[in-house]
């Protein structure tokens, strides 16, 4: 592995996974115990899973959206929006994440590519609303569409099967940045994980802060291994002190 001095990059681009609430007490997917051992992806992460049980997959994100209530941004959302203000440059912030711990952290653009817990997509007319309630009544009945009034809000999540959002506004970036960021994935899931391997052959410097090595640490120039709170600030005082 090379390292590099953090100085005189002017676009940069910044992947985020659920390593980096982590230290937020939001659940990660694949690590011993995650999400994805608690439940069958295809039946709460799929549009097959949620036309056979509604409730079931409503219930699993109003859970989880209770969950992010009690969670509160660390020191690593803080620090990418402390580079946010602070960087003269092009940044993009890019989440896989559906949690709003950037948002609450300080961060003012963020581009949420699976979407978001707390907005809720209308599958009748296809609206889409901030939303911070359950979608799963206690008595089992479900909100109406406030723009609609058809019985027929989904979490604003995109599952397996589905595009992620702004998938051009994203490429177009990993096209042009000089410096690719990614924090806390584990790099299993596409898109987002063959992010590396274009801006790599774009000619970016690639470097990975992660808790373990990433499927994708091949194509890093510079891994760095450790929790986010304590990597994402140390990488950005380099940043910053250019
Ligand atoms: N600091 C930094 N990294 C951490 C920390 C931490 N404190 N804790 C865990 N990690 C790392 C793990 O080493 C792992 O590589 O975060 C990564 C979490 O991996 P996943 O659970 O697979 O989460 P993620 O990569 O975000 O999943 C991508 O998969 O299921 C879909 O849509 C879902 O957005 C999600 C996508």
């Amino acid at each position: 592995m090379f390292q590099r001095i953090m100085a005189g990059f002017e676009r940069i681009v910044i992947l985020t996974g659920a390593g980096i609430s982590a230290e937020s007490g939001i659940d990660t997917f694949r690590a011993a115990g995650g999400l994805w051992e608690q439940h069958w992806v295809e039946d709460i992460a799929t549009p097959e899973g949620f036309a056979r049980d509604p409730d079931l997959v409503l219930g699993f994100y109003d859970m989880r959206r209770a969950a992010l209530a009690r969670a509160a941004p660390n020191p690593a959302h803080e620090a990418l929006a402390l580079l946010e203000r602070e960087f003269s440059g092009d940044l993009l912030l890019v989440t896989q994440n559906v949690d709003d711990l950037h948002e609450r952290g300080g961060s003012a653009q963020v581009l949420h590519m699976h979407g978001e817990l707390k907005s809720a997509l209308c599958t009748s007319c296809e609206t889409r609303v901030r939303w911070d309630a359950p979608m799963l009544a206690k008595d089992g009945d479900r909100p109406p569409c406030p723009a609609c009034c058809a019985v027929g809000l989904r979490p604003d999540v995109v599952w397996f099967g589905e595009m992620p959002y702004e998938m051009d506004r994203i490429y177009g970036a990993l096209q042009t940045c000089d410096l690719f960021v990614s924090i806390g994935t584990s790099g299993v899931v596409y898109p987002a994980a063959g992010f590396v391997e274009e801006v790599r052959a774009a000619g970016a410097w690639c470097l990975e802060l992660n808790l373990d090595p990433s499927d994708g640490l091949r194509c890093f120039h510079e891994s760095r291994l450790g929790p986010a709170s304590i990597l994402v600030s140390q990488w950005i005082d380099e940043v910053l002190a250019h």
